[in-house]
């Protein structure tokens, strides 16, 4: 089978394109034949190692398989003698935030792990784009409470995290104003956000107005620029730990100085993230954006387009 690898921890430059043999299932292991992955910021973490703690999950002092990938969707080829929640032809997506070799023609999996039916409304790109930043995005939302009169502001609103984000906070009725550039104007409006900053033209950290939550899903801003826009018992979130790791010691700081907060969350649970998406799909409440899609032949310059920065949403390997 082809697939995507790196022996070491690094650059783009270190992927390559490889022939190797075709995995075989254990008892419990379901065989799964590929279709599309997501190319993630996730992917950029096991594919470089940074930041180096992550190294510590995804293998120390190198990565523990040399294939790429964390997300999944596919059609079920074989299963072990032991597996009863899958049957050969379901079509099966899923996630693993510490790397899984699934940018890869085959992948075997645990029949307990990450795994859920595709619900039919989904194509396998689409399926695949549901994982990592709706994973994170569902995360950060378990962390605050919210009203239909929460008034909540999302930085990097087409980030893979930031437009799964805004599609939550919509189903839930709040208002939301969210920052994006000039070429996403569109794509950002069409998920029916009321108020759109075009990040290029204006500071949001200017705006005169109060929020009960900021949200940055990029980790563009900081607690120290927001504070003053959040009300009384507001909360901050960030996606990155900040410059001096700063979102790391602030939430345990702001709690007991009391008043507004710094929280930063560890997302946990990917499989009740998986649910909780599943479900909106499922009801209409939740579509993956996808920007574009690659071949497994262009491994390096999928990977090398997301490190780049320049990604909106979901960026998608069409494998087979
Ligand atoms: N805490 C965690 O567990 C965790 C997990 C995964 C990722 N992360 C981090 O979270 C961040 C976001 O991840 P992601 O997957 O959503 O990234 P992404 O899809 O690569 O997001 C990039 C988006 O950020 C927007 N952007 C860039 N500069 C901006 C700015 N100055 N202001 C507002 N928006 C800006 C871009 O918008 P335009 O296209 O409109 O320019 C682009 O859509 C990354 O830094 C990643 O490392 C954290």
């Amino acid at each position: 089978m082809k697939a995507v690898v790196r022996y070491q921890y690094g650059t783009p430059e270190n992927i390559r394109v490889v022939n190797m043999p075709k995995p075989l299932p254990n008892p419990t292991e379901v065989l799964i034949r590929i279709k599309a992955t997501t190319i993630n910021r996730t992917d950029c973490g096991v594919l470089t190692g940074a930041p180096y703690i992550f190294r510590f999950f995804v293998g120390w002092p190198k990565p523990r398989t040399p294939i790429l990938g964390t997300d999944f969707a596919g059609i079920v080829e074989a299963v072990g003698e032991k597996v009863t929640k899958f049957k050969v032809g379901d079509k099966v997506w899923g996630f693993d935030d510490n790397g899984l070799p699934s940018q890869a023609e085959y992948l075997v999996y645990q029949e307990d792990k990450n795994i859920l039916p595709i619900p039919d409304a989904l194509s396998f790109k689409e399926a695949a784009a549901c994982a990592e930043g709706a994973h994170y995005a569902v995360n950060f939302l378990k962390y605050v409470k919210l009203n239909p009169e929460s008034k909540v502001l999302v930085n990097g609103a087409t980030g893979g995290i930031g437009s799964a984000l805004v599609q939550l906070l919509k189903s839930q009725g709040v208002h939301v104003t969210a920052t994006a550039n000039s070429k996403n104007m569109d794509l950002i409006r069409s998920l029916g956000l009321e108020k759109v900053i075009d990040y290029e033209k204006e500071d949001f950290t200017k705006l005169s107005e109060a929020f009960d939550v900021i949200f940055d899903a990029v980790g563009k801003s900081t607690f120290g620029k927001c504070k003053s826009m959040l009300n009384k018992n507001g909360c901050y979130l960030s996606s990155e730990l900040g410059d001096g790791i700063e979102n790391l010691y602030l939430p345990l700081i702001t709690k007991l100085k009391g008043g507004k907060r710094v929280l930063f969350p560890l997302p946990t649970d990917i499989k009740g993230s998986m649910m909780v998406i599943q479900k909106m799909v499922i009801e209409g409440k939740f579509r993956p954006i996808i920007e574009k899609s690659f071949s497994i032949d262009q491994a390096r310059e999928a990977y090398q387009y997301v490190v780049s920065g320049q990604k909106t949403a979901n960026v998608v390997f069409e494998i087979s």
